[in-house]
């Protein structure tokens, strides 16, 4: 990975852990990390603990990230957040399009258009997350489904702000089923999608980060983490222990 790309590890947690939980995990996470090194690190928590994760991250240089967000800045929608109020909190950006929103909350390409550059424009820096299933993969469709997702959801971002965006290619049959993709199966997917943020701007794509997610771990880590485009892991499971992330962190190149 070259220089110019700081790696990127963030944490998912899901619908797991109380603001209590999250008052006695951010200290044991901060304790455990690696000093001095250039990597980004982010944990991406329910809606309820953000103000508490915000608080006690404190001045480490972990951010906090939102799980979703709605495009519009306020208005009548029952139960959705805002932009500006992650941003008054203190969140530092917003994981987008997850595949479990996608699958069992009606998430849509046509949503992820408008919610992309909503984060930017307030501030944000958005997760857009992207995967081919087990189905699509076995037909040879990986390629043609990541093309749909990503060209769907940057069409409203302008080329100078595509590497604002951190795209995670996660592909659905290794989320939370212990099946990581190898290292050359993610390799060949992210180098894919940096192609095609070049087909947009050869200058974006040689800045954007693309990260991996799926069963990724503590053990396996190393391996996916060294590989030329991947820039850094969304990690679901193994990130709800802190001593389990903090070595994840520390398997970046
Ligand atoms: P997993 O989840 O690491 O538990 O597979 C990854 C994700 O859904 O972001």
């Amino acid at each position: 990975m070259p220089e110019s790309r700081v790696p990127f590890v963030a944490g998912n947690w899901k619908m797991y852990k109380t603001i209590a939980e999250t008052e006695s995990y951010v200290p044991a996470l901060v304790a455990k990390l690696p000093v001095g090194k250039p990597v980004d690190i982010g944990l991406c928590v329910p809606f309820t603990d953000l103000a508490a994760a915000v608080a006690a991250v404190g001045d480490s240089e972990v951010r906090v990230l939102a799980q979703n967000m709605h495009q519009a800045p306020e208005g009548a929608f029952t139960g959705e957040i805002a932009a500006p109020m992650l941003l008054e909190l203190g969140v530092h950006g917003v994981v987008l399009g997850h595949s479990e929103r996608r699958r069992d909350f009606g998430e849509t390409d046509r949503a992820l258009q408008d919610k992309v550059p909503a984060a930017i424009a307030a501030g944000l820096e958005p997760v857009l997350c992207v995967g081919e299933s087990e189905d699509e993969r076995e037909a040879g469709e990986t390629q043609r489904k990541l093309r749909h997702q990503v060209q769907e959801a940057l069409l409203q971002v302008d080329d100078e702000q595509l590497a604002d965006v951190v795209i995670a290619y996660e592909p659905i049959w290794a989320i939370g089923t212990g099946q990581v993709a190898t290292p050359d199966q993610a390799q060949e997917a992210i180098a894919f999608i940096r192609a095609l943020v070049g087909d947009r701007s050869e200058e974006a794509a040689a800045r954007v980060r693309v990260i991996y997610g799926g069963s990724v771990n503590s053990e396996n880590a190393g391996e996916i983490l060294t590989q030329q485009d991947v820039d850094g892991a969304l990690v679901g499971g193994a990130s709800l222990d802190p001593v389990a992330f903090a070595e994840i962190v520390a398997a970046t190149p």
